[in-house]
């Protein structure tokens, strides 16, 4: 026994912004984004929140598996942009669903979350501890960026995915993940200062900071590490994936990563041209396209990976059934 992903979701604000529309508030081009990134499009929430995207995708995951709210034992939302931290983002997608049975908690593994997500609830249904899990990927980044900082504020999007997990013969089939928290520094947003009567406010920053250059060299060093070692476990030969969903960061570490893989970049759906980088959403999101629009079919062979903040990484390789 195993479990499986049984039904998807996803939500994504209305607001769509193009490389032209931010090249009106910063130093920047249509060229020089969609070259260097692969990136042409964003959405950026104006009346959504991380709440309402997690909700929305959430429900939509529910419907997709035929699952009743009261059966789903965890809910677990992945996000490093809560709207606050007390309700916990689960807890208000719990009261929103009826999922009155639920345990409640976010995790936060930045753009890594939801595969630390998924397998989460994978240990906690093969243990036996719960049926059903509601995994969500979700972010309004938007909130952290530095709208002065073009080397950022280009890259990301809000949005979220979510994923139905339960109980199956086939699924998942290995997992994979890690951190090496001395590189923490590469990728940064700002620290909630202490703040009492026996401290000193010191200044706050709350934006995303990153040394790209750094994240871009972890990332496709990474990415074909993860995948080998996912198909290893179990005896499996890279050419017989069907599919692999990347964390949507840029296209150029997607394109690099299937190279050094020698696999053909068909294998490698992308939807960072639309979204840019939505963090935590971005493997669920693109997960939910791949199998709403028929491009994964029941049997398939899909590895799933990420990389991010922290520093991070994280992987599944599963059969869609
Ligand atoms: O979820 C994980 C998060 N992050 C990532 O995966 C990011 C990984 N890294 C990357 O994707 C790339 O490093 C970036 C897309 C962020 C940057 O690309 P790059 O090729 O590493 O460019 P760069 O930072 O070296 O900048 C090259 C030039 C600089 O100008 P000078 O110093 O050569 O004159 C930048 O100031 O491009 C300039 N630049 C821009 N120009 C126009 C930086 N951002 C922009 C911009 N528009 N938006």
């Amino acid at each position: 026994m195993t479990s499986a992903i049984l039904g998807t979701g996803s939500a994504l604000p209305e607001k769509i912004v193009t490389n032209d529309d931010l090249a009106k508030i910063v130093e920047t081009s249509d060229a020089w984004i969609s070259e260097r990134t692969g990136i042409r499009s964003r959405r950026i929430a104006v009346g959504e929140t991380t709440t309402t995207l997690s909700i929305d995708a959430g429900r939509r995951a529910l419907e997709d598996a035929g699952i009743s709210p009261e059966d789903i034992g965890l809910i677990l939302v992945a996000t490093l942009t809560p709207d606050g931290s007390m309700p916990n983002t689960a807890c208000k997608v719990q009261a929103a669903l009826g999922a009155v049975n639920a345990m409640c908690y976010e995790l936060n593994a930045a753009c890594s979350g939801f595969m630390y997500g998924v397998q989460t609830a994978h240990a906690f249904i093969c243990s036996g501890i719960i049926k059903y899990a509601l995994v969500i990927g979700a972010e309004t980044l938007s909130k952290i960026l530095d709208w002065t900082d073009r080397g950022t504020c280009v890259l990301f999007g809000d949005g979220a995915g979510a994923a139905i997990i339960g109980a199956s013969k086939k699924g998942i089939i290995s997992v994979e993940g890690g951190a090496d928290g001395s590189k923490g520094a590469f990728l940064t947003t700002g620290n909630a200062p202490l703040c009492n009567p026996y401290t000193k406010h010191e200044a706050t920053n709350p934006y995303v900071e990153m040394d790209g250059q750094e994240v871009f060299k972890f990332a496709v060093r990474k990415i074909p590490s993860i995948v080998q070692a996912l198909t290893e476990k179990v005896d499996i030969e890279i050419n017989q994936l069907d599919c692999i969903l990347l964390h949507q960061a840029n296209q150029r570490i997607i394109q690099t990563a299937a190279k050094r893989l020698k696999l053909p970049e068909e294998l490698f759906p992308m939807n960072l041209d639309q979204y840019g980088n939505t963090s935590a959403a971005s493997v669920a999101i693109l997960l939910d396209e791949v199998h709403r629009s028929g491009k994964i079919k029941s049997g398939d062979l899909i590895a799933l990976a990420g990389f991010g903040g922290g520093l991070t990484w994280a992987g599944i390789l599963m059969y869609w059934i």
